[in-house]
């Protein structure tokens, strides 16, 4: 915020509009957020009262319980909001200036360009703010818009999650479909890791995790008590965001899942072993060392091993969690490229930092903040067009 900033000032009105965006997931404010919202507007007759920046950020801030001078999303979204007020206004009034201009040279015609421009601008904003209110009114639950549930291999329902006493996953289901590429997007701590490894009961591992809902692989609740995890844990394989080989050769790498889960004959074994390396593709860069270390060979190399090892027990889905984000570019797009033969095979379901990189891989796209799923449908329709204002201003890169 820099100090012209804060001498300007705003309504009451605009700041009202502020707090409603702020406190809006899902597309709708809790009733809690609306007393909440109330009781501030309380002190302040709405359209004629002016307040500062700062007394606004205030404001904003204790709405949201958020400390305003640390780079939380929830901050860096309330210095967004009052931004994009000021950019919006500071737009209207660079174009009625201009319009103003009695200087008639050359100028003129640039400045009737960018009154236009400006104008677009401003009825773009009118016409989405339109259109998302009236999408946000059709759609309350941006899953049911789509029309996957006979196509789903898995399948999230309703799903809470808590870490102790906080609560991680609000409500969330999501479907999966089978043999698509579904990735999951959203800042740093919205829960995607979380959300991920309930597909394979990994929380299980954490003491503190208490999870509520369903998830269904196939007709089966992998969620009851007294699944066998280690079948599910063979039916939905993971891969990690750092490779993490075994400190074993190459060979018993991939040959360690298949000698615990079957008991193959030596011929059978060495059939697997090639049969995964290669569709992982890396058995041409290794068939002449497979008794070597797993460690010896190169991150994207190594990240290869770990699909190699985990397509190994024939698992009908993989988890992959930020896979790329320890490889150079040339590794990702090796990685990338095999993601999509993958999916021939498998389900596959993904976690990304990379806008670019789920436009790329992914069929289906689900965005996530503060452990509520905001939107999903198809990548397309989420990068091209998506229904919510929060989605749109994370794959614009406006904050996350
Ligand atoms: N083992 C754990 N114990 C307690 N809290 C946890 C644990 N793992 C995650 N959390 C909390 O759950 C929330 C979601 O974390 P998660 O790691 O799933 O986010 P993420 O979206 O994967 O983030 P990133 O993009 O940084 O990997 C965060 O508030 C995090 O602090
Ligand atoms: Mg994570």
């Amino acid at each position: 915020m820099t100090t012209e900033f804060d001498k300007k000032t705003l309504t009451v009105g605009a700041l009202l509009a502020m707090m409603n965006k702020l406190v809006e997931v899902d597309g709708e404010i809790a009733d809690t957020e609306k007393e909440r919202i109330a009781e501030i507007m309380d002190d302040y007759d709405e359209e004629s009262h002016e307040i500062t920046v700062g007394e606004a950020m205030s404001i904003l801030t204790s709405l949201s319980a958020v400390d305003g001078h640390k780079d939380t999303e929830e901050s860096t979204a309330i210095k967004e909001l009052i931004e994009q007020h000021f950019d919006a206004s500071a737009g209207e009034n660079d174009a009625s200036s201009e319009s103003e201009d009695e200087n008639e040279d050359e100028t003129t015609e640039e400045a009737e360009d960018d009154e236009e421009e400006s104008n677009e601008e401003t009825e773009d904003v009118a016409e989405s703010e339109e259109t998302q209110k009236s999408h946000d009114e059709d759609i309350p639950d941006s899953t049911r818009t789509l029309n996957i549930d006979d196509e789903a291999h898995m399948w999230i329902h309703d799903l809470d999650l808590h870490y102790g006493n906080a609560q991680a996953i609000y409500n969330v289901s999501i479907p999966f479909e089978r043999n698509a590429v579904t990735a999951l997007i959203g800042p740093s701590g919205c829960g995607k890791s979380t959300l991920l490894r309930c597909l394979n009961r990994m929380n299980d591992l954490i003491s503190i995790c208490k999870i509520d809902g369903k998830i269904e692989l196939e007709d089966d609740n992998i969620m009851t008590r007294g699944a066998d995890l280690v079948t599910i844990r063979r039916r939905v394989g993971m891969v990690f965001q750092k490779p993490n080989p075994f400190p074993k050769s190459i060979y018993d790498n991939v040959a360690y899942g298949v000698r615990l889960h079957y008991n193959p004959s030596r011929r059978e074994l060495d059939r697997i072993v090639e049969s995964a390396l290669r569709r992982a593709a890396l058995w041409d860069e290794v068939s002449d060392r497979l008794h070597e270390l797993g460690t010896s060979l190169s991150g994207g190399q190594q990240q290869r091993l770990c699909i190699a090892r985990t397509i190994a027990v024939e698992p009908e889905v993989i988890l992959m969690d930020e896979p790329c984000s320890a490889l150079d570019p040339i590794a990702t797009a090796k990685i990338e490229e095999l993601i999509l033969e993958l999916k021939k095979h498998f389900t596959v379901v993904i976690v990304t930092h990379s806008m670019s990189q789920a436009q790329r891989v992914s069929d289906y796209t689900a965005f996530m903040y503060l452990g509520r799923l905001i939107e999903f449908d198809k990548t397309s329709v989420i990068f091209g067009d998506p229904n919510k204002e929060l989605t749109r201003r994370y794959i614009s890169g406006r904050f996350g």
